[in-house]
């Protein structure tokens, strides 16, 4: 059985549909939520589906080893973030090393780093005329954005599209592939057929 943590900032759509995802499996267990904004959608949703629910303050989650402490005790193997706005500090990357998964709402290495987040992201690209945008997933290091890229899928940007209407297709994207490839992700296995 692995133990995953969730990481979410916000709404919690992808969060949800991980939950979703692994719900009926006895191999991948959403053990935890883990948020640094107490009034995030992402707690209700986390109440919803009966999973422990922590919100760190930001000067907690920079304290060495704060919040590897907590997921060691809660033995959490693996970081899921979707939608986590805060930089992960090095203490946790280092004591999940290969271990932390995120995904990004644009095709990475451009649109990415820091302030390029949610909607910032899908504005940038629809300004920049840009013919596709998509969804990057990637390994998290200590930089925004720039781990190793695990997967990422496109979608086509027409002249009638918004940052809105961007975003909900982004969405698309990361409901239908986010929590088949951390699946495959956690299984070594092949991603070459996603
Ligand atoms: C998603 O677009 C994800 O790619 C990005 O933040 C957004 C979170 O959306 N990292 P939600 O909170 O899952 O609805």
């Amino acid at each position: 059985m692995k133990n995953i943590a969730i990481f979410a900032s916000g709404n919690g759509s992808n969060a949800e549909n991980i939950i979703n995802f692994f719900a009926d499996t006895n191999k991948i267990s959403i053990k935890l939520i883990l948020s640094n904004k107490k009034d995030a959608f992402v707690v209700e949703r986390a109440k919803k589906h009966n999973i422990e629910c922590v919100i760190i303050e930001k000067k907690q989650f920079l304290e060495e080893n704060y919040v590897v402490n907590i997921l060691k005790a809660k033995k959490i193997d693996t970081i899921v973030l979707a939608g986590f706005l805060l930089l992960i500090p090095k203490c946790l990357v280092s004591a999940y090393s290969g271990k932390i998964i995120n995904i990004h709402p644009a095709l990475l290495p451009k649109y990415g780093g820091k302030g390029m987040y949610g909607m910032n992201v899908h504005k940038a690209v629809i300004e920049n005329s840009e013919k596709q945008s998509g969804i990057t997933i990637h390994n998290v290091n200590e930089e925004y954005d720039k781990g190793e890229i695990i997967f990422s899928a496109a979608c086509d940007i027409t002249p009638d599209d918004t940052p809105d209407s961007l975003a909900a297709k982004v969405h698309e994207l990361e409901y239908k592939y986010f929590p088949a490839v951390i699946e495959k992700w956690l299984e070594n296995k092949s991603l070459k057929d996603y």
